[in-house]
Protein backbone atom coordinates (compact mmCIF):
# COMPACT_ATOMS: atom_id res chain seq x y z
CA UNK A 1 0.00 0.00 0.00
CA UNK A 2 1.02 3.20 -0.69
CA UNK A 3 2.31 5.48 2.65
CA UNK A 4 -0.14 8.00 3.31
CA UNK A 5 0.47 11.31 3.49
CA UNK A 6 -2.20 13.92 4.12
CA UNK A 7 -4.84 12.96 6.43
CA UNK A 8 -8.09 14.53 6.77
CA UNK A 9 -9.24 14.83 10.33
CA UNK A 10 -13.72 15.55 10.91
CA UNK A 11 -13.85 16.64 15.07
CA UNK A 12 -10.38 18.78 14.79
CA UNK A 13 -11.37 20.88 17.00
CA UNK A 14 -12.73 18.91 19.68
CA UNK A 15 -11.06 17.64 23.00
CA UNK A 16 -10.16 14.68 20.96
CA UNK A 17 -9.09 16.09 17.91
CA UNK A 18 -6.42 18.69 19.22
CA UNK A 19 -4.72 15.64 20.27
CA UNK A 20 -4.91 13.79 17.71
CA UNK A 21 -3.78 16.90 15.05
CA UNK A 22 -0.68 16.79 17.43
CA UNK A 23 0.03 13.22 17.63
CA UNK A 24 -0.39 12.78 13.55
CA UNK A 25 1.94 16.28 13.43
CA UNK A 26 4.42 14.19 15.39
CA UNK A 27 4.68 11.57 13.00
CA UNK A 28 5.05 13.61 10.12
CA UNK A 29 1.67 13.07 8.47
CA UNK A 30 0.08 16.83 6.64
CA UNK A 31 -3.40 17.54 8.53
CA UNK A 32 -5.95 18.98 6.89
CA UNK A 33 -8.74 19.60 9.22
CA UNK A 34 -12.91 20.40 8.70
CA UNK A 35 -13.67 23.08 10.65
CA UNK A 36 -17.01 24.42 11.05
CA UNK A 37 -17.63 28.49 10.83
CA UNK A 38 -16.86 29.58 13.94
CA UNK A 39 -15.34 27.13 15.70
CA UNK A 40 -11.91 28.36 14.14
CA UNK A 41 -10.00 29.72 17.42
CA UNK A 42 -10.33 26.15 18.99
CA UNK A 43 -7.61 25.14 16.45
CA UNK A 44 -5.67 28.36 17.78
CA UNK A 45 -1.56 27.18 18.86
CA UNK A 46 -2.21 23.74 16.64
CA UNK A 47 0.79 24.27 15.09
CA UNK A 48 0.83 24.28 10.89
CA UNK A 49 -2.57 22.27 9.73
CA UNK A 50 -4.55 22.75 6.45
CA UNK A 51 -8.23 24.01 7.07
CA UNK A 52 -11.08 23.65 4.90
CA UNK A 53 -14.15 25.17 6.69
CA UNK A 54 -17.52 22.74 6.20
CA UNK A 55 -19.53 20.16 8.19
CA UNK A 56 -20.27 16.47 8.06
CA UNK A 57 -24.15 17.21 7.17
CA UNK A 58 -22.96 18.87 4.05
CA UNK A 59 -21.73 16.22 1.27
CA UNK A 60 -20.51 18.34 -1.05
CA UNK A 61 -18.09 20.36 1.23
CA UNK A 62 -16.66 17.26 2.34
CA UNK A 63 -16.11 15.97 -1.27
CA UNK A 64 -14.10 18.74 -1.94
CA UNK A 65 -12.13 18.64 1.26
CA UNK A 66 -11.06 15.42 1.42
CA UNK A 67 -9.03 15.46 -2.14
CA UNK A 68 -6.12 14.90 -2.52
CA UNK A 69 -6.11 13.05 1.05
CA UNK A 70 -4.79 9.47 1.86
CA UNK A 71 -6.91 8.80 4.92
CA UNK A 72 -9.28 9.81 7.07
CA UNK A 73 -9.77 10.23 10.68
CA UNK A 74 -13.60 10.27 11.64
CA UNK A 75 -13.91 12.05 15.59
CA UNK A 76 -17.15 13.90 14.44
CA UNK A 77 -19.85 12.95 17.92
CA UNK A 78 -21.92 14.67 20.11
CA UNK A 79 -22.91 13.76 24.04
CA UNK A 80 -25.88 16.08 23.91
CA UNK A 81 -28.95 16.70 21.28
CA UNK A 82 -30.69 20.29 20.50
CA UNK A 83 -33.43 19.54 19.13
CA UNK A 84 -34.41 23.24 18.20
CA UNK A 85 -31.72 23.12 15.77
CA UNK A 86 -32.40 19.74 14.53
CA UNK A 87 -28.89 18.22 15.86
CA UNK A 88 -29.82 15.26 16.65
CA UNK A 89 -27.82 12.00 17.41
CA UNK A 90 -29.26 10.20 14.21
CA UNK A 91 -28.23 13.18 11.96
CA UNK A 92 -24.67 13.30 13.46
CA UNK A 93 -23.62 10.10 14.35
CA UNK A 94 -25.56 8.12 11.46
CA UNK A 95 -26.31 10.32 8.23
CA UNK A 96 -22.94 12.60 9.26
CA UNK A 97 -20.51 9.15 8.97
CA UNK A 98 -22.87 8.06 5.73
CA UNK A 99 -21.65 11.62 4.32
CA UNK A 100 -17.75 11.17 5.26
CA UNK A 101 -17.48 7.47 3.88
CA UNK A 102 -19.13 7.87 0.57
CA UNK A 103 -17.16 11.57 0.40
CA UNK A 104 -13.95 8.91 1.59
CA UNK A 105 -15.00 6.80 -0.89
CA UNK A 106 -15.05 8.83 -4.04
CA UNK A 107 -11.80 10.38 -2.89
CA UNK A 108 -10.00 7.16 -3.44
CA UNK A 109 -8.89 7.31 0.62
CA UNK A 110 -6.72 3.90 1.24
CA UNK A 111 -7.31 4.17 5.15
CA UNK A 112 -10.47 4.96 7.30
CA UNK A 113 -10.18 5.25 10.71
CA UNK A 114 -13.81 5.72 12.73
CA UNK A 115 -14.35 6.65 16.91
CA UNK A 116 -16.94 5.15 17.93
CA UNK A 117 -17.33 4.51 21.91
CA UNK A 118 -17.55 1.89 24.58
CA UNK A 119 -20.89 0.36 25.15
CA UNK A 120 -21.94 1.29 21.19
CA UNK A 121 -24.67 -1.91 20.48
CA UNK A 122 -27.94 -2.48 18.74
CA UNK A 123 -30.44 -2.23 21.76
CA UNK A 124 -28.57 -0.14 24.11
CA UNK A 125 -30.27 2.01 26.76
CA UNK A 126 -28.66 5.17 25.70
CA UNK A 127 -29.52 6.56 22.42
CA UNK A 128 -26.09 8.24 22.16
CA UNK A 129 -24.91 4.34 21.84
CA UNK A 130 -27.68 2.75 19.77
CA UNK A 131 -26.67 5.65 16.81
CA UNK A 132 -22.71 4.96 17.88
CA UNK A 133 -23.54 1.28 16.97
CA UNK A 134 -25.69 2.40 13.66
CA UNK A 135 -22.46 4.38 12.74
CA UNK A 136 -20.54 1.66 13.26
CA UNK A 137 -22.38 -0.69 10.80
CA UNK A 138 -22.38 1.71 8.22
CA UNK A 139 -18.36 1.98 8.46
CA UNK A 140 -18.56 -1.94 8.04
CA UNK A 141 -20.53 -2.45 5.51
CA UNK A 142 -18.60 0.71 3.34
CA UNK A 143 -15.42 -1.67 1.89
CA UNK A 144 -13.10 1.24 3.03
CA UNK A 145 -9.95 -0.27 4.76
CA UNK A 146 -11.03 0.39 8.07
CA UNK A 147 -10.32 1.06 12.18
CA UNK A 148 -12.73 1.34 14.70
CA UNK A 149 -11.84 2.59 18.06
CA UNK A 150 -14.47 2.13 20.99
CA UNK A 151 -12.94 4.42 24.37
CA UNK A 152 -14.61 4.31 27.71
CA UNK A 153 -14.45 7.92 29.34
CA UNK A 154 -10.99 9.51 28.10
CA UNK A 155 -9.82 12.32 30.10
CA UNK A 156 -6.92 14.86 29.60
CA UNK A 157 -6.45 18.78 28.86
CA UNK A 158 -9.62 20.03 28.01
CA UNK A 159 -11.58 16.84 28.31
CA UNK A 160 -15.96 17.18 29.09
CA UNK A 161 -15.31 14.83 31.82
CA UNK A 162 -12.96 14.26 34.31
CA UNK A 163 -12.34 17.86 34.23
CA UNK A 164 -15.54 19.17 35.09
CA UNK A 165 -15.45 16.41 37.84
CA UNK A 166 -12.21 18.04 39.17
CA UNK A 167 -13.78 21.78 39.27
CA UNK A 168 -16.50 19.77 41.15
CA UNK A 169 -14.17 18.33 43.76
CA UNK A 170 -12.46 21.85 43.96
CA UNK A 171 -15.27 24.19 44.41
CA UNK A 172 -18.05 21.88 46.05
CA UNK A 173 -17.76 20.63 50.14
CA UNK A 174 -19.20 17.46 49.31
CA UNK A 175 -19.71 16.08 45.83
CA UNK A 176 -22.98 14.44 44.20
CA UNK A 177 -22.55 11.65 42.48
CA UNK A 178 -25.77 9.69 40.29
CA UNK A 179 -25.03 6.12 38.53
CA UNK A 180 -23.47 3.15 39.36
CA UNK A 181 -21.94 1.68 36.68
CA UNK A 182 -17.98 1.42 36.22
CA UNK A 183 -15.79 3.21 34.10
CA UNK A 184 -12.05 2.72 33.22
CA UNK A 185 -10.84 6.28 32.01
CA UNK A 186 -8.31 6.40 29.14
CA UNK A 187 -5.76 9.18 28.74
CA UNK A 188 -6.09 11.15 25.60
CA UNK A 189 -2.55 10.80 24.22
CA UNK A 190 -2.88 7.01 24.39
CA UNK A 191 -6.07 7.20 22.02
CA UNK A 192 -4.17 9.70 19.65
CA UNK A 193 -1.40 7.78 19.59
CA UNK A 194 -3.20 4.70 18.56
CA UNK A 195 -5.59 6.13 15.78
CA UNK A 196 -2.33 7.51 14.20
CA UNK A 197 -0.13 4.53 14.48
CA UNK A 198 -3.72 2.80 12.82
CA UNK A 199 -2.94 4.57 9.71
CA UNK A 200 0.06 2.40 9.30
CA UNK A 201 -1.01 -0.92 10.99
CA UNK A 202 -2.02 -3.21 8.13
CA UNK A 203 -3.06 -5.66 11.11
CA UNK A 204 -5.58 -2.72 12.36
CA UNK A 205 -7.99 -2.80 9.14
CA UNK A 206 -11.29 -4.43 9.56
CA UNK A 207 -10.72 -4.34 13.12
CA UNK A 208 -12.45 -2.61 16.44
CA UNK A 209 -10.58 -1.96 19.41
CA UNK A 210 -12.12 -1.18 22.79
CA UNK A 211 -10.36 1.38 24.80
CA UNK A 212 -9.39 1.94 28.52
CA UNK A 213 -6.89 2.30 30.37
CA UNK A 214 -5.85 -0.45 33.23
CA UNK A 215 -7.48 1.08 35.89
CA UNK A 216 -11.42 0.33 36.17
CA UNK A 217 -12.87 2.40 38.95
CA UNK A 218 -16.51 3.52 40.43
CA UNK A 219 -17.45 6.88 39.96
CA UNK A 220 -17.00 7.37 43.62
CA UNK A 221 -13.63 5.92 43.45
CA UNK A 222 -12.59 8.12 40.29
CA UNK A 223 -13.55 11.48 42.28
CA UNK A 224 -11.28 10.36 45.43
CA UNK A 225 -8.43 9.48 42.76
CA UNK A 226 -9.04 13.35 41.18
CA UNK A 227 -8.68 13.88 44.97
CA UNK A 228 -5.42 12.73 45.45
CA UNK A 229 -4.38 14.32 42.41
CA UNK A 230 -5.19 17.68 43.79
CA UNK A 231 -3.83 16.95 47.03
CA UNK A 232 -7.26 16.52 49.05
CA UNK A 233 -6.80 14.27 51.99
CA UNK A 234 -10.50 12.85 51.31
CA UNK A 235 -13.68 13.93 49.26
CA UNK A 236 -17.11 13.88 50.39
CA UNK A 237 -19.36 12.38 48.42
CA UNK A 238 -23.55 12.22 48.04
CA UNK A 239 -24.88 9.82 46.34
CA UNK A 240 -27.83 10.72 44.64
CA UNK A 241 -30.71 8.26 44.51
CA UNK A 242 -31.34 6.86 41.17
CA UNK A 243 -34.87 7.59 41.49
CA UNK A 244 -34.07 11.28 42.18
CA UNK A 245 -31.17 11.27 39.53
CA UNK A 246 -33.80 10.05 37.10
CA UNK A 247 -36.72 12.76 38.12
CA UNK A 248 -34.08 15.55 38.03
CA UNK A 249 -32.54 14.66 34.64
CA UNK A 250 -35.79 15.00 33.00
CA UNK A 251 -37.36 18.11 34.40
CA UNK A 252 -33.81 19.90 34.21
CA UNK A 253 -32.76 18.64 30.53
CA UNK A 254 -33.73 21.80 29.30
CA UNK A 255 -31.80 24.01 31.32
CA UNK A 256 -28.38 24.51 28.82
CA UNK A 257 -26.07 24.43 31.64
CA UNK A 258 -26.82 21.41 33.68
CA UNK A 259 -24.89 19.17 33.37
CA UNK A 260 -26.65 15.77 32.47
CA UNK A 261 -29.63 14.39 30.50
CA UNK A 262 -31.74 11.28 30.83
CA UNK A 263 -29.72 9.68 28.26
CA UNK A 264 -26.10 10.74 29.80
CA UNK A 265 -27.73 8.80 33.39
CA UNK A 266 -28.40 5.80 31.53
CA UNK A 267 -24.96 5.45 30.74
CA UNK A 268 -23.63 5.76 33.75
CA UNK A 269 -25.94 3.63 35.30
CA UNK A 270 -23.91 0.88 33.42
CA UNK A 271 -20.56 -0.35 33.00
CA UNK A 272 -18.50 0.91 30.32
CA UNK A 273 -15.58 -1.28 30.07
CA UNK A 274 -13.42 -3.26 28.46
CA UNK A 275 -13.73 -6.83 27.96
CA UNK A 276 -10.33 -7.50 27.49
CA UNK A 277 -7.70 -5.08 27.92
CA UNK A 278 -4.84 -6.42 26.25
CA UNK A 279 -5.51 -5.62 22.36
CA UNK A 280 -5.56 -2.37 22.63
CA UNK A 281 -2.26 -1.21 24.08
CA UNK A 282 -0.42 -4.32 22.73
CA UNK A 283 -1.80 -3.64 19.24
CA UNK A 284 -0.03 -0.27 19.28
CA UNK A 285 2.74 -0.56 21.33
CA UNK A 286 1.69 1.58 24.35
CA UNK A 287 2.46 1.00 28.01
CA UNK A 288 -0.62 1.38 29.99
CA UNK A 289 -0.71 4.61 31.68
CA UNK A 290 -1.84 3.82 35.79
CA UNK A 291 -5.42 6.56 36.12
CA UNK A 292 -3.75 7.47 39.49
CA UNK A 293 -0.51 8.70 37.44
CA UNK A 294 -2.09 10.49 34.22
CA UNK A 295 -4.85 12.22 36.39
CA UNK A 296 -1.86 13.54 38.46
CA UNK A 297 -0.01 14.67 35.60
CA UNK A 298 -3.45 16.68 34.47
CA UNK A 299 -4.09 17.81 37.65
CA UNK A 300 -1.54 17.94 39.69
N1 LIG B 1 -14.43 12.33 25.21
C1 LIG B 1 -14.72 11.10 25.57
O1 LIG B 1 -14.65 10.72 26.77
C2 LIG B 1 -15.17 10.10 24.53
C3 LIG B 1 -15.37 8.76 24.92
C4 LIG B 1 -15.78 7.84 23.94
C5 LIG B 1 -15.96 8.25 22.64
N2 LIG B 1 -15.77 9.56 22.29
C6 LIG B 1 -15.98 9.96 20.91
O2 LIG B 1 -14.81 10.63 20.45
C7 LIG B 1 -15.17 11.62 19.49
C8 LIG B 1 -14.59 12.98 19.87
O3 LIG B 1 -15.09 13.32 21.15
P1 LIG B 1 -14.64 14.68 21.87
O4 LIG B 1 -14.65 14.41 23.32
O5 LIG B 1 -13.44 15.23 21.23
O6 LIG B 1 -15.90 15.59 21.54
P2 LIG B 1 -15.95 17.19 21.43
O7 LIG B 1 -14.83 17.82 22.17
O8 LIG B 1 -17.35 17.58 21.77
O9 LIG B 1 -15.70 17.45 19.87
C9 LIG B 1 -16.67 17.11 18.94
C10 LIG B 1 -16.18 17.54 17.59
O10 LIG B 1 -17.19 17.22 16.60
C11 LIG B 1 -17.41 18.39 15.83
N3 LIG B 1 -18.76 18.40 15.25
C12 LIG B 1 -19.95 18.24 15.87
N4 LIG B 1 -20.94 18.29 14.99
C13 LIG B 1 -20.37 18.48 13.77
C14 LIG B 1 -20.86 18.61 12.44
N5 LIG B 1 -22.17 18.56 12.17
N6 LIG B 1 -19.96 18.77 11.42
C15 LIG B 1 -18.63 18.84 11.68
N7 LIG B 1 -18.11 18.75 12.90
C16 LIG B 1 -18.98 18.56 13.95
C17 LIG B 1 -17.19 19.53 16.79
O11 LIG B 1 -17.00 20.71 16.05
P3 LIG B 1 -17.26 22.17 16.70
O12 LIG B 1 -15.98 22.52 17.42
O13 LIG B 1 -17.55 23.01 15.52
O14 LIG B 1 -18.43 22.03 17.64
C18 LIG B 1 -15.92 19.04 17.47
O15 LIG B 1 -14.80 19.25 16.63
C19 LIG B 1 -16.70 11.62 19.42
O16 LIG B 1 -17.10 10.82 18.34
C20 LIG B 1 -17.11 10.96 20.73
O17 LIG B 1 -18.36 10.32 20.63
C21 LIG B 1 -15.38 10.50 23.21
Amino acid sequence: MRPVHRVFVTGATGFVGRAVIQALRGEGYVVRCLVRRGSEPSLRGVGAIERVEGDVLAPQLLDEGMAGCGAVVHLVGIIREHIATNTTFYRVHVQGTVNVVAAAAAAGVRRYVHMSALGAREGAPSRYHRTKWAAEEVVRACGLPWTIFRPSVIYGRGDGFVSPLARLVRRLPVVPLVGGGRLQPVAVEQVAQAVTRALALPAAVKQTYEVGGPDVVTLGELVDLIGRALGRRRVLKLYVPAAVARVATRVLQAVPYFPLTPDHLRMLEEDNVVCDPAPFPGAFGLAPLPLATGLRRLLG
